[in-house]
């Protein structure tokens, strides 16, 4: 069976936790398909929103992680996106709800603010869990 390919990118301030992150799909059985930055050097986080956007819409991936510094830059430029809902996750249950709930298509993060054994594990729980429909459905098509 084919490896599901996710989508990543990053700011200068998410970059050293997009790395670890890309390495742990890897391990987990996914396969990364990293959209920049490159380097910590300082750029700018819509761009990197932007080409999330671009990978979504294209079909390069179904599902994408975002990370900056604090997660809320990020995921700002990344929700003005209508095929994207992005959800800026702290914790095990955040991202399980991410999924449940709001049928997150992109997990967001805060580089400077998680640590990186809780942002595995939110990882996994945002990769793991299925959306539960009903009215959930509901309140999303309201959103759209
Ligand atoms: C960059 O210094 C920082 O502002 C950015 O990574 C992010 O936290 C913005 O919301």
């Amino acid at each position: 069976m084919s490896r599901e390919i996710i989508a990543l990118a990053s700011d200068h301030g998410g970059y050293d936790l997009k790395i670890l992150l890309k390495s742990y799909l890897v391990e987990l059985g996914f396969e990364p398909l990293d959209l920049g930055c490159d380097s910590s050097d300082s750029v700018d986080y819509p761009d990197f929103a932007d080409v999330m956007a671009d990978a979504l819409k294209n079909g390069d991936a179904a599902r994408g992680i975002l990370v900056c510094g604090s997660g809320i830059g990020i995921s700002i430029a990344a929700n003005r996106y209508p095929h994207i809902r992005a959800a800026l996750v702290h914790d095990r249950l955040t991202a399980e709800l991410s999924r449940k709930h709001n049928d997150a298509n992109v997990i967001v993060m805060g580089g400077r603010v998680i640590g990186p054994d809780v942002a595995k594990d939110c990882l996994r729980a945002f990769l793991n869990t299925e959306f539960e429909g009903g009215r959930h459905q509901r309140r999303i098509d309201k959103m759209s």
